[in-house]
């Protein structure tokens, strides 16, 4: 099932929480909502119970997740402390979200959804397998996985974003990571589905000059152990 994306404004009420956050911030914050279909993943996280923005950022996401349902508690983390204080600090008196300078999370948490958006391609094979695992481990029962990668077609967008993330990876040095190759979207569901998940794939491109593309992996409600 396709899933249309489309390129929108910023809402006001995500906007208002980065208006105190630096000039550079409020700007990085508004292109990256510009360039990435954020409202077609969050239609896939359910609308209540613990999770994860694993890789959050600045913590649009994890945000927008709190923001839309109150019966959400979002926990963001990142290893980028810097992207952390300015998660950090849209905090305010809300209760139902949090950010933490991290990789992975707490041994014993149980998730009904965790997140990774254009995470993976920071990673080797063999770092972007481990995270899978991690992942699964920390899920619950009937818990999902979204994962916001990038298709290899059409080539042209394929390009556009390679083009981008050698300047934001490599030359900028904006974004810590160990590659800046996606991994190839049938590896990457080969691998959920031997971790146990059904994954389906939703093209999420539409109005978007990059191939998103969402993988979104369910657990069985009675999760066997892989
Ligand atoms: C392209 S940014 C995406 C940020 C956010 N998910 C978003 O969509 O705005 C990739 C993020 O992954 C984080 N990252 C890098 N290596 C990571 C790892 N091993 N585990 C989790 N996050 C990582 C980076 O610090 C960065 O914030």
């Amino acid at each position: 099932m396709p899933v249309l994306g489309r390129r929108s404004r910023l809402p006001r009420d995500l906007a208002l929480l980065y208006s105190g956050s630096p000039l550079s911030d409020r700007l990085q914050v508004s292109l990256r909502w510009r360039s990435c279909p954020f409202e077609a993943v969050a239609a896939f996280a359910p609308p209540a119970g613990e999770q994860l923005d694993l890789g959050c950022g600045r913590g649009i996401l994890a945000n927008l997740l709190a923001l839309r349902s109150p019966g959400r508690a979002v926990r963001g983390l990142d290893p980028d402390p810097r992207r952390i204080e300015t998660a950090r600090a849209t905090v305010g008196e809300r209760r139902n979200v949090s950010f933490a300078v991290g990789k992975e999370p707490a041994a014993g948490t149980r998730f009904a959804a965790i997140s990774l958006v254009d995470v993976l391609y920071l990673l080797t094979e063999t770092e972007w397998k481990r995270l899978l695992r991690t992942c699964r481990h920390a899920l619950a029962p009937g818990g999902i996985l979204l994962v916001k990668t990038m298709a290899r077609r059409p080539r042209w967008k394929a390009a556009i974003d390679r083009f981008q993330e050698t300047l934001s990876v490599r030359a900028f040095g904006w974004t810590i990571g160990s590659t800046i190759v996606p991994p190839d979207p049938d590896a990457l569901a080969a691998e959920l589905g031997a971790l146990g998940f059904r994954v389906s794939s939703h093209p999420i491109d539409a109005g978007f000059p990059h191939p998103h593309l969402l993988l979104v992996a369910t657990l069985p409600a009675a999760a066997t152990r892989p």
